[in-house]
C-alpha cells in the first residue's frame, strides 16, 4: 500500500462510476458541493483521497487524478440502503436540516452505519503515513474519528461537517446521539460551516458526555482536548473567473439567451432535487407572480436545473414528483406555443455550461430552508465579473454570512419572497453594481485555498499541512 501524509476521507470520491448504455465504465465528476470544494485543491496536492465511487459491489481501479491518489471503498446493496440511502440521508441529512422533512429512525440501519465507517477508517489506517493528517468529511463518517483514532492513535484528525449541525434539542431525538457525538469529538480539530454549530455541539457535549466545554474547545472526561470551531467552505474563484471569461463560455451564454427566446428577465436556479433547497416554495412564488399578472411570460423566462440526487430515497422520489406535477401545472397554464413558463431540467451539467448558464441570468434565485453552506451562490458571484445580475438568497443557507449584499429572503414568506423577486427584477444596475462588486470582494479573499488553508493550519499550526496547498 502506497502511503500518504495527508488524507481526505470523505463518502464520495470526485469521480463517480457511471455505467455507460453499454455497459462500460465512463466516469464523471461527482454531483454536489463536497467534492467540488475539494476537486480542485486536492488534485494539486500529494494525498490520497478515500471514498467511495457511486457503483455497487468490488471497488473498481481507479487511476490517479494529477497527483491526488484514489482509494476505493466498496458497498453492497445492503450497505448502501443502511449506510447511505437509510441512516445518512434518511436520518442525519433531514435531521441536521432542521427536520424540514421528518427524519426516518430505523433501528437496523444504524449497524450497517457503524459496520460501513469502521470499514472506512480501517482503509484509511492502511494508506496514511506514521503521524499522517487524516481529514474526514461530513455526516456519512461521523463515526470514522473515533474508530480511526482507536486504531492509530498516531495520526492527526480533523472532521468538517458540510452540512448544518442542528440546535440540542433537534440532535436529542437520535436515539444514538451518544455514540454519533462521541465519534465526532474522536478527532482533534471539528470544524463547522457556523459557529452557532459549534455552541451546539458544545452544548451538547456538557450534557451528554460531561465535558467541559466553550465554543472552541471541549475537554472530554477522560482529559482529552477537541477543538471546535467555523470554517466556511469557499469555491474555487479563480477556476469559475476564467471559465466564465473563455470566449466559447460568453458564446454559449449568448446563445442561450437566443434559445430562451431573448426574454427581458431569465431568472435561473440551480440544485440537486433536495427537499431542503426550496424548490417548490420558488415554485409557488413564480406561480402566483403569473397568476396576478406581475410578470408575464412573455418578458421573464425561468430556467430551474434540478439534477438527480439520491433518487432510491422515497422522500426524494415524491418530492420529483411533486415538482414535475407543478412545473406542468404552472406551464400549462401560463405557457403558450414556444413559450414556456420554466424551462426545467432534470439533468447534470458540465462546468462550462453552469459558467454560461449564471452568465445568462438576470436574478440568480437560492431559496434553500436550510442549506450548510450553498455553493452555487457563491459560483454566480464570481461568474459574474460584468457586474450584472442580482442574487436572490435564502437567510437559512449558510452563504447568507458572507454575502449580506444579496438580496436576502425567508422562503417560507411567499409573499416576502414574491415581493423580493420583483425588488430584484427591477433593481437599477448601479445598486446591482454596487451589490456584486461587494460580494466578489468578499470572495476574492474567501476562496477555496483559503478555507484549506485556515482548516489546515488550525489543525497543525506546523504549515506542514497548509504548505502542501496549491
Ligand atoms: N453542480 C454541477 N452540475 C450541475 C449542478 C450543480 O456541477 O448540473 C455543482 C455546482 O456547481 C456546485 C455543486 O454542484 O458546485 C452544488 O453545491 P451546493 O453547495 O450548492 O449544494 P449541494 O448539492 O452540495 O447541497
Ligand atoms: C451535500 C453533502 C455532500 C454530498 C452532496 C451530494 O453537499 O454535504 O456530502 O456529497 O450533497 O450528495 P450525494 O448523496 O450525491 O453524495
Amino acid at each position: 500500500v502506497r502511503q500518504s501524509s495527508l488524507v481526505v476521507v470523505a463518502n464520495r470520491l470526485p469521480l463517480d462510476d457511471n455505467a455507460a448504455p453499454d455497459g462500460a465504465c465512463e466516469w464523471r465528476r461527482s454531483p454536489g458541493g463536497l467534492t467540488s470544494a475539494l476537486h480542485t485543491i486536492l488534485e494539486q496536492t500529494p494525498a490520497t483521497w478515500v471514498g467511495w465511487a457511486g457503483g455497487l459491489g468490488p471497488a473498481p481501479a481507479l487511476p490517479d487524478i494529477g497527483s491526488l491518489r484514489i482509494r476505493p471503498v466498496a458497498l453492497s446493496e445492503t450497505e448502501l440502503r443502511g449506510y447511505y440511502e437509510g441512516f445518512a440521508n434518511s436520518t442525519l441529512w433531514p435531521l441536521y436540516h432542521d427536520a424540514v422533512e421528518p427524519p426516518v429512525f430505523d433501528r437496523d440501519w444504524w449497524e450497517t452505519y457503524q459496520a460501513v465507517n469502521v470499514r472506512f477508517a480501517q482503509a484509511t489506517a492502511e494508506v496514511a503515513e506514521a503521524g499522517a493528517a487524516v481529514w474526514v468529511q461530513d455526516y456519512h463518517l461521523s463515526l470514522v474519528p473515533r474508530y480511526l483514532r482507536a486504531l492509530r492513535p498516531d495520526l492527526l484528525i480533523g472532521f468538517f461537517l458540510h452540512v448544518p449541525f442542528p440546535p440540542p434539542e433537534l440532535f436529542m431525538q437520535l436515539p444514538r446521539r451518544i455514540e454519533l457525538l462521541r465519534g465526532m469529538l474522536g478527532a482533534d480539530l471539528v470544524g463547522f460551516q457556523r459557529p452557532q454549530a459549534a455552541h451546539n455541539v458544545a452544548q451538547l457535549a456538557a450534557k451528554l458526555l460531561a465535558a467541559q466545554s466553550t465554543d472552541d474547545q471541549i475537554t472530554l472526561a477522560d482529559g482529552r482536548q477537541v477543538r471546535t470551531g467555523a470554517f466556511p467552505v469557499s469555491i474555487d474563484v479563480a477556476e469559475m473567473q476564467s471559465l466564465a471569461r473563455r470566449p466559447s463560455v460568453v458564446t454559449r451564454a449568448r446563445q442561450l439567451r437566443r434559445d430562451l427566446g431573448e426574454p427581458r428577465r431569465v431568472l435561473l436556479s440551480v440544485d440537486r432535487l433536495d427537499y431542503t433547497k426550496g424548490i417548490e416554495h420558488r415554485l409557488t412564488a413564480y406561480s402566483e407572480l403569473l397568476r396576478d399578472g406581475r410578470i408575464k411570460v412573455r418578458d421573464t423566462v425561468v430556467v430551474q436545473v434540478a439534477v438527480p440526487s439520491r433518487e432510491r430515497v422515497d422522500s426524494y422520489r415524491a418530492l420529483r414528483d411533486r415538482i414535475e406535477g407543478e412545473v406542468g401545472r404552472i406551464n400549462g397554464e401560463y405557457g403558450r406555443v414556444g413559450e414556456a413558463a420554466i424551462h426545467y431540467l432534470n439533468q447534470p451539467f458540465d462546468r462550462a455550461e453552469l459558467a454560461a448558464l449564471y452568465r445568462t441570468a438576470d436574478v440568480m434565485v437560492v431559496t434553500p430552508l436550510r442549506d450548510g453552506m450553498n455553493l452555487v451562490a457563491k459560483e454566480f458571484v464570481a461568474a459574474r465579473e460584468d457586474g450584472a445580475g442580482a442574487l436572490v438568497l435564502s437567510e437559512f443557507a449558510g452563504a447568507a454570512d458572507e454575502l449580506q449584499d444579496a438580496f436576502l429572503v425567508n422562503p417560507h414568506d411567499v409573499d416576502g419572497l414574491k415581493d423580493t423577486l420583483l425588488r430584484a427584477m427591477r433593481a437599477e444596475p448601479a445598486d446591482l453594481r454596487a451589490r456584486m462588486g461587494a460580494m466578489r470582494e468578499h470572495l476574492r479573499g474567501h476562496d477555496i485555498i483559503a478555507w484549506a488553508r485556515a482548516y489546515l493550519t488550525a489543525l497543525d499550526d506546523s504549515g506542514r499541512l497548509a504548505n502542501q496547498l496549491p
